[in-house]
């Protein structure tokens, strides 16, 4: 088992909602520690950083207008495989098809009359996407390794 650090942000719709503490609950459930966190409200230019393969897509300008609608939590997570343990506990990207039990089927709303897609968390894809998007939003001196 790898010990890894990825990124992960509890998005404005699960803010909203309260659902906070129960995710970050099922984070810590899975063994990743949190070495880093805080509260801020994204701005355009976060959201073209942090998904810039997704820029030319047409759903660019919906996502960009949810990451920015409120305050979210930005994360650092470390722990054994925390790339892929996160990705598990996530689900699938479309609420309705995310696995029982998993943080978008559980905290994120499944059906949006006009299309609209929230997913209440995100997590790094890569090893190498966890170390930029951890660049983009923290500092070094902002991560916190445990030392308990
Ligand atoms: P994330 O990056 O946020 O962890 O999500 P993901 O890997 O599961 O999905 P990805 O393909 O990277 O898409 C990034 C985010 O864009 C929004 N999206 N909207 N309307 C649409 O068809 C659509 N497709 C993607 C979602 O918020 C998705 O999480
Ligand atoms: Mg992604």
């Amino acid at each position: 088992m790898a010990l890894e650090k990825t990124f992960s942000i509890i998005k404005p719709d699960a803010v909203a909602s309260n659902y906070a503490g129960n995710i970050l609950a099922m984070i810590e459930e899975a063994g990743l520690r949190i070495i880093a966190a805080k509260m801020l409200h994204m701005t355009e230019k976060h959201t073209e950083g942090l998904y810039e393969e997704h820029k030319e897509r047409p759903f660019y300008a919906s996502l960009a207008g949810y990451m920015t609608s409120g305050p979210v939590i930005v994360m650092v997570l470390e722990g054994d495989e925390a790339v892929s343990t996160l990705r598990k506990i996530m689900g699938a990207t479309t609420p309705k098809d995310a696995e029982d039990g998993t943080i978008r089927n559980l905290y994120a709303e499944k059906e949006f009359e006009d299309g609209a897609l929230e997913n209440a968390i995100h997590g790094s894809d890569s090893l190498k996407s966890a170390e930029r998007e951890i660049g983009i939003f923290f500092n070094p001196d902002e991560i916190c390794p445990r030392t308990r």
